[in-house]
């Protein structure tokens, strides 16, 4: 079906294709009984292939990464509330697109919210299925996403995982290191129990310099709180990590994440490169281009958990898109994996277009 329609979205540029995404996405959810005829096409496309990862039982072993279903930026707390207590759907997808791809991570969700960056924050490289962003972290903030979730709580997907940002611009660590406190806890506090919350701190495409949140200290201090927030509810932790660390560094964060009680580690975000029109910037890339770099960071991290004895599970993210991809993760030992881009490239049934590929490809 998404043969047919590719050349529709193709057409447009990637900004215009998304934003017309998003607008579908937030009419979808809406419309009533279209989340149930969805769940019904979900249900046709998908086996069920369990696998646990990261102290989460998950039916299939791909998840939508965070960024599809992270909900419209604004400048402003109140006026985001405000809008959540008018009924306005900000985070667009969130009934939809479950129902249609299965397991997805909401967010990600910062303390304040967003306006994220002006002008043209979405590319497409076709030739190397790749994407790029800068879409800088646009998000209602964590208050209102979580009121928004919490009013809608019966509808939401029995599994689903909360990404939330470390707070773009903070210099002073106590400070960051509360705020992500802060957001979880918005979750925490309205009953919300997602499978897992995951924390990211590595986000290009803002003010900061990711690496500045990936050290040991600032990550221990960071999941640290994060994981206190998190006790009462037994909700696993997992965290986000760059592609761009050195191998010592990734060894080093394995330890801290054994040492804070982190079950898993998403590896990787988006890979900063040159944003295309001011190249003085970076711009997220995910896809093709960064698939060897995410290969590589999964399988570093995945031997210093070895070495150490980490319980600490790595999930594959980056380029994730076919049998090839997913085997490249499987050989380090990967059973789960999260995919952004692959849904430009091959549809949102992209997830059971893999499972079918994996089952007729056993064993070549
Ligand atoms: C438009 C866009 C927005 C994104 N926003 C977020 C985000 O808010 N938080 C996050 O952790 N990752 C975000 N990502 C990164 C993806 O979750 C994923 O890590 C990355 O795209 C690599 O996966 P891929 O190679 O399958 O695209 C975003 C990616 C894209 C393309």
């Amino acid at each position: 079906m998404y043969q047919l329609a590719r050349p529709l979205v193709f057409r447009q540029s990637a900004q215009s294709a998304h934003e017309k995404v998003l607008r579908l996405l937030a009419a979808c959810d809406t419309v009533p009984g279209l989340s149930a005829a969805l769940t019904l096409v979900h249900r046709a496309a998908f086996e069920r292939h369990e696998v646990t990862v990261g102290g989460v039982r998950l039916p299939a072993p791909f998840i939508l990464a965070a960024g599809m279903v992270k909900g419209k930026g604004f400048a402003d707390e109140a006026v985001a509330v405000a809008a959540v207590q008018d009924g306005e759907n900000i985070i667009p997808g969130w009934r939809s697109f479950p129902a249609l791809v299965g397991a997805v991570e909401f967010g990600s969700f910062t303390r304040w919210p967003r306006v994220g960056n002006a002008g043209t924050v979405m590319w497409r490289d076709a030739t190397t299925c790749s994407t790029q962003n800068y879409v800088g972290l646009k998000n209602p903030g964590a208050k209102a996403a979580a009121l928004f979730l919490a009013v809608r709580q019966a509808a939401l997907p029995a599994r689903y995982g909360i990404n939330v940002a470390v707070s773009p611009g903070v210099s002073d660590a106590a400070q960051e290191r509360d705020e992500a406190a802060f957001a979880v806890n918005c979750f925490v506090e309205k009953q919300l129990r997602p499978a897992w919350f995951t924390l990211n701190v590595s986000c290009p495409n803002t003010e900061d310099d990711p690496s500045s949140h990936q050290t040991e200290q600032h990550t221990r201090a960071l999941c640290a709180a994060v994981r206190d927030v998190l006790k009462p509810t037994a909700i696993p932790l997992w965290v986000k990590v760059s592609p761009t660390l050195a191998d010592e560094q990734y060894a080093v964060l394995m330890s801290v994440f054994a040492e804070t009680g982190v079950r898993a580690v998403v590896a990787t975000n988006t890979l900063p490169q040159p944003h295309p029109t001011q190249p003085m910037l970076a711009a997220g890339v995910g896809g093709g281009r960064l698939h060897e770099k995410a290969l590589r960071t999964a399988r570093v991290l995945a031997a210093a958990r070895d070495r150490l004895g980490c319980p600490v599970d790595v999930v594959g993210c980056g380029g994730v898109q076919d049998a090839e991809t997913i085997r490249a993760f499987q050989a380090i030992g990967i059973n789960a994996m999260q995919y952004w881009s692959a849904l430009i490239y091959r549809g949102p049934l992209v997830a059971a277009l893999m499972m079918t590929e994996m089952e007729h490809t056993h064993g070549n």
